[in-house]
């Protein structure tokens, strides 16, 4: 077996250099050290980032906090809080590190996300993306033509575009693009859409524009809808 090289410490990538410490010293056998940083030729690992591996123990741990109104898999909770199952990963890593920079605002989620590090925004990311996403059913019968008009061919009056065109016919989006929509609480997507017209959610010019041309009852409308496309 080859020692590891003694420099093993400065080159590991942060969340494994105390790990890799421990290995120098020798108080993990040397087996594990060298399952653990194989795969990290010395010169590769000098210059690059490690390449983000998803441990679904470790993320779901990091997600326990979030139960409390995300419930414990990211399905439907109270209406005001997003489900998060089944959306794409980058979305919500994107979601995760604008709360923390305070690109995004809202007190709740940037006391949530204070302590967390790049890569555990990663690992929740990645812990609700492999729940998949449940159907859920619209409930107001007198809008939802209004809202699949909306939501399917957009408004050429207002010049709001098809928002299918972009998170897909289905509303399942499309991975580290655009979000799925498909089945979210009709309340959220309504807030959503009403802080991206009002400028209190600043973090997509795409949407914030989108959103400045639609009236709230087509904000009501295609919320509702999308929380019944499938
Ligand atoms: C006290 C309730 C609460 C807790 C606990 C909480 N969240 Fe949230 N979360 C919210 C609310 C409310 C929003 C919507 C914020 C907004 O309106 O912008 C949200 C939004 C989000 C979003 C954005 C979703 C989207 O579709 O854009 C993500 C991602 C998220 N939370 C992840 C987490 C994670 C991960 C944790 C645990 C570390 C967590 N949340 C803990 C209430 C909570
Ligand atoms: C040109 C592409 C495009 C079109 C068209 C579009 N969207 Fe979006 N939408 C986006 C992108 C990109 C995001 C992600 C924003 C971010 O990164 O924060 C988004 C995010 C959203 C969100 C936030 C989702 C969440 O979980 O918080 C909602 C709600 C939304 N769009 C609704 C709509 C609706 C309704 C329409 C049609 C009226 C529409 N979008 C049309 C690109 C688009």
């Amino acid at each position: 077996m080859k020692p590891l090289p003694s420099r093993a410490g400065s080159f590991a990538p942060s969340y494994l250099s105390s790990f890799a410490r421990t290995c120098a010293h020798g108080t993990v056998a040397a087996v594990a050290c060298v399952a653990a940083l194989s795969g990290m030729p010395a010169h590769a690992a000098e210059a690059a980032k490690p390449a983000f591996k998803p441990d679904m123990a470790r993320a779901q741990k990091l997600a326990e906090p979030c139960a409390a109104c995300h419930t414990a898999d990211g399905s439907r909770g109270a209406p005001a809080n997003p489900i998060l199952q089944g959306q794409h990963a980058d979305y919500l890593f994107k979601q995760l590190s604008e709360f923390k920079a305070g690109k995004r605002k809202n007190p709740i989620m940037q006391g949530m996300v204070a302590a967390l590090s790049e890569e555990d925004m990663k690992q929740v990311a990645a812990f609700y993306a492999s729940k998949s996403a449940k159907p859920g059913f619209a409930k107001d019968k007198t809008l939802v033509a209004l809202g699949e008009r909306l939501y399917r061919g957009g408004s050429l009056a207002a010049k709001v575009p098809a928002c299918a065109g972009c998170h897909s016919p289905t509303g399942g989006g499309i991975p580290s693009q655009y979000p799925r929509l498909a089945g979210q609480h009709a309340d959220y997507t309504e807030a959503q859409l009403t802080a991206f017209r009002g400028g209190a959610r600043a973090n997509s010019p795409q949407m914030s524009a989108i959103a400045a041309k639609m009236s709230e009852r087509e904000i009501k409308a295609v919320s509702d809808y999308i929380s019944g496309l499938r």
